[in-house]
């Protein structure tokens, strides 16, 4: 464990119920089991609020029945928000508990970073560890896959998947959106590992995406159409392993889903010709592969240890708008004020689209079930909640973001965060920066910015101040800021300017604030074989 930072607490700090992590907020005692409980945290990646049938369903899509099943038997979280809008940025805090200006992750690490999370941040996987749970990670990491930063350095037993985003590498049968590996092999025999998009000896220089198990490629390029089986065997064995130890056990699946490129099964009437189904089908299909890996990983749960294991589905940022019709639905939340001046208004952005994300809480006996609660919370609050249900105390010489979901969940209770901060996660720099701040149904802007639609329409970044502000309860779709001479305006506006210094003020004597290294080198890069086109195991036969 990290030592040396001068214990430097507040009291009414912004980690809320953590330091209180055996009592609510009202004080009242939290009901413990007597056995550890199990946790199952499963990340989709880009995926949308409105892809969740549960969340509107009066879309009739039926893509989702597995979660909507987990729905109706547990807790649908409606106000529930990804950390960030990006990838590392948002797995950085739900593995701290953090914001990203403190675990020093504002931006992502891309294939040859040479470094990830700091390694002064001590995350959710190496508590638990502590604490005698057994750590599994299936899926993408995305926090510095080099030496010291792969995940089985960083607190987990076992780690099966592709170590960063989907698309960070080429496969031989590419999936939708993805470049396709070059079939020829490296006969020159010079090192053809290169990382920008250059033709080498008639190669596509790109790295073959790795999958990667403890910290060996086992395979590269990875046959993406493979991969979900694969996790799906991988989770499966883990939970039934786990049981038969008699260990408690934290399971993250950080899913490839709803990344580009996507790869579904064949849909019956797929044209005979192309063996692809029609572009406009291959994201619900994905969708319904998602949810089919969710429902199995549930059936092994609930044949295994149903009462005594929490599961918890949410996303990391919401759809990447300028993948067009590979990209997911933001439900109501379409950031019109945005769309409306030009650009996207989903992930890397702090509009809604960015961040709010279908999240589901399935605890037999334990959750209230077919619940719904609109209580404003974080992936952040995943750290504090999954410590306090294992009674492990997080380490005292560093402050944190996170709340402690526990009477949300099992008791109904309403309140979540204050405030709640949305950092910039987008291309045009100051990244990290709390641009916006949520508090009630409120959601003030500091920043605007947009990320590219599809179309390729960007929009420009623009300072607000005094910031703009919606109320979401009138306007989900961000449409029309409050009038800024209305009381109601000026008494919101001076709320968030209060929490706002005070988060600020916070992070800047925060002793424990971390910083990452986001230099890169060629070296870095997952390679099987330097020697092949990119990186291949094996050559082609
Ligand atoms: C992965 O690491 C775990 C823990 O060290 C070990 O038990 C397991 O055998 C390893 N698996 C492989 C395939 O190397
Ligand atoms: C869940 O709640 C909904 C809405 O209140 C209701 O229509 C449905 O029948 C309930 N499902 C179950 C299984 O109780």
């Amino acid at each position: 464990m990290v030592a040396g930072f001068t214990p430097f607490l507040l009291p009414g700090m912004l980690m809320c119920g953590l330091l209180l992590h055996t009592v609510s907020r009202h004080g009242a005692s939290v009901k413990k089991p007597s056995e550890k409980p199990n946790f199952i945290i499963i990340l989709a990646d880009d995926i949308g609020w409105g892809d969740l049938d549960a969340n509107q369903p009066e879309e009739k899509a039926n893509n989702t029945p597995h979660l909507n099943l987990m729905a109706e038997q547990g807790l649908r979280l409606t106000d529930f928000h990804s950390p960030a809008s990006t990838c590392s940025p948002s797995r950085a805090a739900i593995l701290t508990g953090r914001y990203g200006l403190r675990n020093g992750v504002t931006r992502n690490f891309a294939v040859s970073s040479v470094a990830g999370l700091p390694l002064s941040e001590v995350t959710l996987p190496r508590l638990l560890q502590e604490a005698g749970y057994y750590t599994a990670m299936i899926g993408k990491w995305h926090l510095g896959h080099n030496g010291p930063y792969g995940p089985t350095n960083r607190g987990f037993d076992y780690y099966l998947g592709v170590p960063y985003s989907n698309d960070m590498g080429c496969t031989d049968i590419p999936g939708y959106n993805l470049p396709q590996c070059p079939p020829c092999d490296s006969s020159s025999g010079h090192q053809v590992i290169r990382l920008e998009r250059s033709v080498h000896g008639g190669c596509y220089s790109k790295v073959g995406l790795p999958l990667v198990e403890n910290s060996s490629i086992v395979e590269q390029p990875l046959d993406l159409r493979t991969l979900t089986e694969h996790y799906k065997s991988a989770a499966t064995r883990i939970i039934h392993n786990a049981r038969e130890r008699g260990q408690p056990y934290l399971l993250y699946i950080a899913l490839a889903h709803m990344h580009v490129p996507l790869a579904p099964p064949l849909p019956p009437d797929a044209s005979a010709t192309t063996r692809r189904p029609g572009d406009a089908k291959v994201y619900a299909a994905s969708l319904r592969e998602m949810d089919g890996l969710v429902g199995a990983v549930k059936s092994a749960s609930d044949a295994t240890d149903k009462d005594n294991t929490l599961i918890w589905f949410t996303g990391d940022n919401g759809p990447w708008d300028k993948k067009c019709q590979y990209a997911g639905s933001a439900g109501p939340f379409v950031g019109k004020w945005q769309t409306s001046r030009g650009g996207g208004s989903a992930k890397q952005t702090t509009w809604e689209g960015g961040h709010r994300v279908p999240t589901v809480a399935y605890w037999p006996g334990r959750i209230p079930a077919n619940t719904t609660n609109s209580a404003l919370l974080s992936g952040m609050d995943i750290f504090p909640t999954l410590l306090s249900l294992a009674e492990v105390t997080p380490p005292l010489d560093r402050r944190y973001d996170g709340v402690d979901a526990t009477n949300i969940f099992l008791h109904g209770e309403q309140t979540g965060h204050e405030f709640l901060f949305h950092p910039n996660s987008g291309a045009a720099g100051n990244f990290g920066d709390l641009q916006t701040v949520r508090t009630e149904t409120h959601k003030a802007f500091y920043i605007t910015g947009a990320a590219e639609a599809c179309g390729g329409a960007t929009g420009r970044q623009q300072l607000h101040e005094p910031p703009l502000i919606f109320d979401l309860e009138r306007d989900e779709a961000e449409e029309t800021p409050l009038g800024a001479e209305t009381p109601e305006y000026r008494a919101i506006a001076e709320r968030v300017a209060r929490g706002r210094e005070k988060l600020l003020w916070d992070i800047a004597t925060d002793t424990s604030v971390s910083a990452a290294d986001y230099g890169t080198d060629a070296s870095a890069a997952p390679c099987c074989d330097p020697t092949q086109a990119v990186c291949r195991c094996h050559t082609l036969g």
